[in-house]
């Protein structure tokens, strides 16, 4: 019998972080990837990279999961499938523990059965909750106050259990605001809805939806909007590669936050769109949204230290451009 062929088990791999993610991990990092996605979110055309293999299915189906395992060793899982509106995890909560806390499983499961003992977890600064102090750590208290943050909490104490239990060590992940689109305009953010701050900004500018809201004028901030610590998608992925790279030197199970430790206000960012695109943003100031914490900013010296890893791409006006190139080239041909 053959010797079957090491890959890295991507979910949610066609969605937006995960997308920048693979093709880091094929191009940059010469890995074999296959990434399990049932394209609900997910875009096809986002898997550039030659190679790498779409095995179009949920990951809550245990048969397709095991027939990716049986197929494959699979060396390790990074793990970015999920649901992540916050707003819609409020009024539609089973949904989220389903497909972000239950579905994953299905995976551990096969893991356990295979002897992979690598994950690699997009967690979140959800995870957090309100913030007791900025910037935070990863020792901040882990209170979420909606269910997106608890159904994600969750799994990372999921994950604990099975390394006591299974020895799957894993690298929980947790992201401040992800933002902007690969350096080359080649592939980049499309959610839909989209809710995110800096794709609203440049689609107000556009034309594509009327004025943007600026959600609260009279936070506890130097310019009354919320401040947000804003990561770049690529500096995410590098991020991710760095993780694998750890787990398979022998590091044992970790946290880390993944963010630039620089916070930027929401009126900040609107100056920046407009630096970038030359155009006046057209803007509506409206009321905050409901669970909103003025400011989140990460510390990020964890990461520093543990992964060899920090944000690369820290200039505003360069993230801003990142996400017009696309929106304004690729997109319109890929998506
Ligand atoms: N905002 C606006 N107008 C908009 C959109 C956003 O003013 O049209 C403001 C928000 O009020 C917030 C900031 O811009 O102050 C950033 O909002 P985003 O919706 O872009 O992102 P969030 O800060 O809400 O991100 C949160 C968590 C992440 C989580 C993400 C899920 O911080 O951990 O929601 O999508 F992953």
């Amino acid at each position: 019998m053959s010797e079957k062929e090491s890959v890295i088990l991507v979910t949610g791999g066609a969605g937006y972080i995960g997308s920048h993610t693979v093709r880091m991990l094929a191009e940059q990092a010469g890995r074999r990837v296959v990434v399990l996605d049932n394209l609900v979110f997910g875009h096809r055309e986002a898997l550039i990279s030659p190679g790498v293999e779409l095995v179009e299915a949920d990951m809550a189906d245990a048969r397709s999961v095991a027939e990716v395992f049986g197929r494959y060793q699979v060396d390790a899982v990074v793990h970015f499938a999920a649901f992540c509106y916050v707003g819609e995890s409020v009024t539609e909560p089973l949904k989220y523990y389903q497909n972000n806390t239950a579905a994953p499983l299905t995976v551990l499961a096969a893991m356990r059965e295979s002897g992979c003992d690598k994950f690699i977890f997009s967690s979140t600064c959800a995870t957090y909750g309100d913030p007791v102090e900025v910037p935070m750590s990863e020792s901040h208290p882990q209170n979420p106050i909606n269910p997106y943050g608890r159904s994600k909490l969750m799994l990372e104490q999921i994950l604990a259990d099975c390394e006591r239990a299974y020895g799957i060590r894993s690298v929980r992940l947790r992201y401040f605001n992800a933002c902007g689109c690969s350096l080359d305009g080649r592939i980049g953010e499309d959610h839909d809805p989209e809710t995110h701050l800096i794709p609203n900004v440049l689609r107000a500018v556009l034309g594509e939806t009327g004025p943007m809201t600026v959600f609260g004028t009279d936070y506890p901030t130097p310019d009354g909007t919320c401040i947000r610590d804003y990561i770049h998608v690529e500096d995410l992925a590098s991020a991710h590669v760095r993780a694998l790279e750890y787990l398979e030197g022998g590091g044992a199970t970790t946290a880390c936050n993944l963010g630039t430790g620089k916070g930027a206000s929401v009126r900040e960012i609107i100056e920046a769109a407009e630096r970038v695109t030359g155009k006046e943003v057209p803007v509506r100031y409206g009321e905050r949204r409901e669970g909103d914490p003025p400011e989140l900013v990460a510390n990020a010296a964890f990461a520093r230290e543990t992964l060899d890893w920090e944000a690369k791409i820290v200039d505003l006006d360069q993230i801003i451009g990142s996400a017009w190139a696309w929106m304004t080239g690729e997109r319109k041909g890929h998506y």
